[in-house]
């Protein structure tokens, strides 16, 4: 491994940044010259790089986003596109490609990995729905942000006694919604895996009247069925049973910005770090991932196979926590 490429992809999110650090120090510890790609798959097409030495890496760890782009790529999902980014890596002499992102992003590295070259990747998306790791990067920033969010709501939800709707994001995953219903302490977290109907909702705010409460909060994951926006039809189509005003916020972009916890700058680094010493041990077609406090390989092939299923026992505790 003489020379290695890095690219971030897809969504966005804290700590991409001290991946990309940990990945590149790390290969120039253990002899190679780093290549950082822009804008994830569309610069690998475009052969849009620059040279990353120690220098180039330093005083990123601790700001949101990525310093080298990244961007949704439809064109690397056709052959040609693939083929293009392929000739990109030959042309620049790369010898091994790190992959940081999500189930998109790790697909399209299975899929250079299919042709030959090279390739590890790295789990970053806030969902955390990747399989294969026990959590990604981002995501506990994002938690911690979507915390803040419920917090400041339930002041105002309490001193007005209304009942609010947080939106959070996770188009196929709810375990956002979830561990951040759970952590704030909220009536009900509504998740895509699991179908709550329009009527049990409505049941959980008029009960929380109806005992009392001050305020009801309800997590909805953006990719919940029927979506926010019947919902909250719905609960102002029968507002005199419910007790409560309803209000709705929608966080929306803001979970996946922010300066990275110390948890995910601490993941960021040991999985990026990981990433490079598996490319020097000629690993291939893997990613890294976080499980049992250790990082480890697993094949692409598994990681991408499904997303990852919900926790049941959390649900069940949600349950539980007079969610
Ligand atoms: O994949 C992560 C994610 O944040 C999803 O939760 C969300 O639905 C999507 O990205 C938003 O994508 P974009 O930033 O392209 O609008």
């Amino acid at each position: 491994m003489k020379r290695i490429a890095v690219l971030t992809s897809g969504g966005d999110g804290p700590g991409l940044n001290a991946c990309i650090r940990a990945a590149t120090r790390m290969a120039i510890q253990l002899g190679a010259e780093v290549l950082g790609v822009r804008r994830g798959y569309t610069g690998l097409i475009n052969g849009d790089v620059v040279e990353l030495d120690r220098r180039a890496v330093g005083g990123v760890m601790g700001y949101g986003g990525t310093f080298l782009g990244t961007a949704r790529c439809p064109e690397f999902y056709t052959e040609k596109g693939r083929r293009e980014a392929l000739r990109t890596l030959n042309r620049l002499d790369v010898d091994g490609l790190i992959v940081i992102g999500g189930n998109g992003s790790l697909t399209g590295a299975l899929e250079l990995h299919r042709m030959g070259f090279p390739v590890v990747g790295v789990p970053a998306t806030i969902d955390n729905d990747v399989n294969g790791t026990d959590i990604a990067i981002g995501v506990d920033t994002a938690l911690n942000t979507i915390l803040d969010a419920i917090d400041r709501i339930k002041d105002t939800a309490s001193s007005h006694n209304r009942a609010f709707l947080i939106e959070t994001m996770g188009r196929d995953c709810g375990y956002l919604a979830l561990v951040s219903a759970i952590a704030g302490g909220a009536e009900l977290a509504l998740i895509p895996e699991v179908e709550t109907p329009l009527e049990e909702v409505a049941r959980v705010i008029g009960d929380a009247y109806v005992r009392g409460k001050a305020h009801c909060i309800i997590v909805v994951a953006e990719g919940w069925k029927p979506g926010t926006r019947a919902l909250i039809d719905y609960l102002n189509s029968c507002r005199e049973e419910l007790g409560f005003e309803i209000r709705l916020t929608v966080l929306g972009h803001i979970q996946r910005g922010g300066r990275p916890s110390a948890f995910d700058r601490l993941l960021a680094t040991r999985l990026g770090a990981a990433a490079a010493q598996a490319l020097f041990r000629g690993e291939r077609g893997v990613m890294v991932g976080w499980r049992h406090d250790r990082a480890v390989t697993v094949p692409l092939e598994e990681a991408v196979a499904y997303r990852k299923e919900i926790n049941r026992e959390l649900w069940e505790l949600a349950a539980v926590m007079e969610l």
